[in-house]
């Protein structure tokens, strides 16, 4: 099944919503990640280019329901009229008479954002009632917000109901970077997995632990596997509600022959600080009240022949706490080993795309995916329901 194409859609004098992801960190009134931002350029200068009016739809954050002033979308408006050079009309909402009317007095080539569309409970249960007030301001839909397609909400799958609905650009590109690691991946194929919240990852490694053959698994991920095992890990974050999945996973990969690496040391420290004493240890010498923050060179070392050898590379979450420079090494060196590496390799997720950015230089030739969660529910072979919208 193809997908319903953005360079196929009549859009010349044409009011058309676009779903772009615009939930990236702002801290200060600024934008601290742009790259979601320039991700969906091509989709608006080709929509401006071809005389439509655009009305730019996208969350911010998780409000639950509420307008939350930190998470209004003005920051991220000056910043993409910045980019475009040319004025963005930002408004206070995404539904009601104000909205409706100002889109219907923007001229064909304007650009309209909605206020965070979050702000409304629902949005995420995708009410009917709602979800038409959305779709009636304009006659075409486009989503190109790649990073929410595994959500199935009023505007990433409700419009589409009402609409002529196509993809945009981005979410193109995404589909086409990220499909042969679905088809006909090269093996070995091996994933890298840390980050700091075991349960958002314990799914994933339930179904990559099926798809490919090695997982390296670092970060408090690693803390909550390692205690689950057996091992204590000191005053490491673990993870409680999800130990049995640790199992889960383990017997997966036992029957699948799937390899799991975990960390065979650390760099502990007492305190989260660029100043803090550390110290290289085992595993299972962590001093008691200190944690792990970052894998330790012996781990390092290791994952690093692993990704040497592999033809196809997934990695998402970072090793450890790499913002902070004594616990920057593990997530540097796999960086720069991956980025070497002449594997296809994917990056997921929004902080291991920095830190591959930061690390792992200009000229690297991974693939770094605007979406997190959404890029692993694709790789995981998850139904996307916003993109099961846009199918011919
Ligand atoms: C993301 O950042 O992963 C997407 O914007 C989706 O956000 P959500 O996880 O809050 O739905
Ligand atoms: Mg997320």
């Amino acid at each position: 099944m193809e997908l319903r194409k953005i360079q196929d859609a009549e859009v010349e004098g044409k009011t058309v919503l676009v779903r772009v992801d615009y939930n990236v960190p702002l801290r200060n009134g600024g934008v601290l990640d742009d790259r979601r931002i320039q991700a969906s350029l091509p989709t608006i200068r080709w929509l401006i280019e071809h005389n439509a009016k655009l009305v730019l739809i996208s969350h911010l954050g998780r409000p639950e329901g509420r307008v939350v002033e930190e998470l209004r979308l003005d920051p991220v408006s000056e910043y993409l009229e910045s980019l475009l050079e040319r004025p963005v009309g930002k408004l206070e909402d995404c539904v009601g008479d104000a909205v409706s009317n100002a889109v219907s007095e923007a001229k064909n080539g304007d650009v309209l954002l909605l206020e965070n569309v979050r702000f409304h409970r629902e949005e995420t249960t995708n009410e009917p009632a709602f979800t038409h007030e959305l779709a009636n301001l304009g006659d075409l839909f486009v989503n190109d917000a790649f990073a929410t397609m595994h959500r199935a909400h009023a505007s990433t799958v409700g419009i589409a109901d009402h609409l002529p609905s196509y993809a945009g650009f981005l979410v193109q590109a995404e589909i086409e970077a990220l499909s042969p690691l679905i088809r006909s991946p090269d093996r070995p194929y091996v994933a890298v997995v840390g980050g700091k919240k075991a349960q958002s990852k314990l799914g994933p490694l339930h179904d990559l632990a099926r798809q490919v053959d090695e997982i390296m698994i670092g970060g408090a991920v690693a803390m909550t596997f390692l205690h689950a095992m057996g091992i204590d890990v000191g005053a490491s974050v673990v993870d409680h509600k999800v130990l049995e999945d640790v199992g889960a996973v383990r017997r997966i990969a036992a029957q699948t022959e799937t390899i799991l690496h975990l960390p065979v040391d650390v760099v502990a420290a007492p305190e989260l600080s660029a100043e803090s004493e550390t110290l290289i240890c085992s595993v299972d010498e962590i001093p008691d009240g200190w944690h792990a923050f970052d894998i330790g060179p012996e781990t390092i070392h290791l994952f690093r022949e692993r990704i040497v050898q592999a033809k196809t590379i997934v990695w998402t979450g970072p090793m450890g706490a790499y913002e902070i420079e004594p616990f920057s090494n593990g997530t540097r060196m796999l960086a720069e080993a991956i980025a070497q590496s002449a594997a296809h390799g994917v990056i997921g997720g929004g902080e291991t795309g920095e830190a591959m950015e930061r690390f792992g230089g200009a000229e690297h030739a991974a693939y770094i995916s605007t979406g997190g969660g959404a890029c692993l529910a694709l790789l995981r072979g998850k139904t996307m329901p916003a993109l099961e919208a846009l199918r011919t």
